[in-house]
């Protein structure tokens, strides 16, 4: 969509994943969908550093609202859980320098049974979101049909970018629809929104995020070209710092994403993150290579019967990334190839290891060995001698 925003992927926390429909705040205070809840967050990115890597939208999910519209219509939060509302909520963001997202559903209700936003509600919910000064918006598709989807996702658009407020648009439309042609038009989608969920959603363990890496890979024909700054594709959040993943898994994540272009929305508990998953999370050079500024999306480019896999980005500057990823579950792999045989052909490279910050020149002839961990990743920062500065990471 272009409407100026999100011209590099978005990136920010987003509440679902790790704290899903939680609204106990009687027993459960700490991790109740409330406004504490997003404070807390909030003050996290702001406080600890996330803020300046990039991480700046903070986003509630289902399950905020009241069950009543208010007596004039409108969505109203749910006043234990959000007593001071929305907008003092966003306001809290923005004097923090971060945004906030809100969730609605092209439907009756949302997913989580909470009031939706049918095709006769869009212009007064969207005109509310932007009173209220919100930042992004996710639009999902529960409890409606193709129809109405059709019209709705467009006309939410348009009522949007009515308001005047610049509000980044997340539509969940084509994971309604298989996320694939004929049916998803992902021409259409990149004009009406700024990132769009394709597919099902994560869940915190690795058969997840595999199955995910799956999809987006064996589509990636069709996904890649449509993707570019303004509008991505959405794989949905990264589970790293929750209870699913091992340090292995959770760079594996991180890689992957970059290579994909992908929205960066942490779902974890930034309180008490440990600090091997932040290490990951704040890697300078992966998140440099997922926000690079052409914006094209990286695509698989071998796939070896040993399990090893590899993919490849190209990035601004002549400069690529390339990730070796291994399904393997025995051990360390030692997998052998050459640039030339990655399609790399201009002589000799600098290769800066994104993991481990180790850089060595390649000659694209020259056979190399990497070692790559079983469910983990090597990643690299590929360039041409001349133009290379490690200085930019630091
Ligand atoms: C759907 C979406 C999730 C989340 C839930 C909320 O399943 O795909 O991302 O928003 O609804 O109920």
């Amino acid at each position: 969509l272009d409407n100026g925003l999100m011209r590099t992927p978005p990136m920010g926390w987003l509440a679902w994943e790790r704290y899903r429909c939680d609204i106990d705040c009687e027993n459960d205070p700490k991790n109740c969908i409330s406004e504490n809840l997003f404070m807390d967050m909030a003050d996290r990115l702001a406080e600890d550093g996330w803020k300046e890597l990039g991480y700046v939208y903070v986003n509630i999910d289902d399950c905020w609202s009241s069950k009543q519209r208010d007596d004039q219509g409108r969505l109203q939060p749910d006043p234990k859980r959000f007593p001071g509302g929305i907008q003092k909520l966003a306001r809290y963001l923005h004097d923090r320098g971060l945004k906030l997202g809100i969730y609605g559903d092209m439907g009756k209700l949302t997913c989580g049974g909470y009031p939706g936003t049918p095709l006769d509600k869009i212009e007064l919910d969207a005109q509310t979101f932007a009173d209220w000064e919100v930042d992004m918006f996710k639009y999902d598709g529960c409890y409606s049909n193709a129809t109405e989807q059709e019209q709705g996702y467009p006309l939410m658009s348009k009522a949007l970018n009515a308001t005047g407020r610049p509000i980044g648009y997340s539509c969940s439309w084509p994971a309604y629809q298989g996320g694939l042609p004929p049916k998803v038009n992902y021409t259409q989608l990149g004009e009406i929104c700024n990132l769009w969920r394709n597919y099902g959603d994560i869940q915190d363990s690795w058969d997840s995020v595999l199955n995910i890496v799956d999809w987006f890979f064996e589509n990636q024909d069709v996904l890649t070209p449509a993707a570019g700054p303004g509008r991505w594709n959405d794989p949905d959040m990264l589970i790293i710092g929750d209870f699913g993943l091992s340090m292995e898994q959770s760079r594996s994540q991180m890689a992957l994403w970059a290579i994909m272009a992908a929205p960066l929305f942490m779902s974890n508990d930034l309180r008490t993150i440990s600090s091997g998953a932040q290490s990951i999370l704040r890697n300078k050079m992966a998140i440099s290579i997922n926000q690079d500024a052409l914006g094209i999306q990286g695509r698989r480019i071998v796939k070896e019967k040993s399990g090893i896999e590899v993919f490849w980005r190209p990035l601004s500057k002549n400069a690529s990334a390339l990730l070796f990823f291994s399904r393997r579950t025995d051990m360390p792999y030692r997998y052998t190839t050459s640039l030339s045989k990655l399609n790399y052909t201009a002589g000799s490279y600098k290769v800066f290891n994104v993991f481990t910050d180790e850089a060595a020149s390649l000659k694209d002839s020259t056979e190399f060995v990497v070692s790559v961990n079983p469910t983990g990743v090597v990643m690299w920062y590929v360039s041409a001698p001349a133009k290379f500065n490690l200085r930019q990471f630091y």
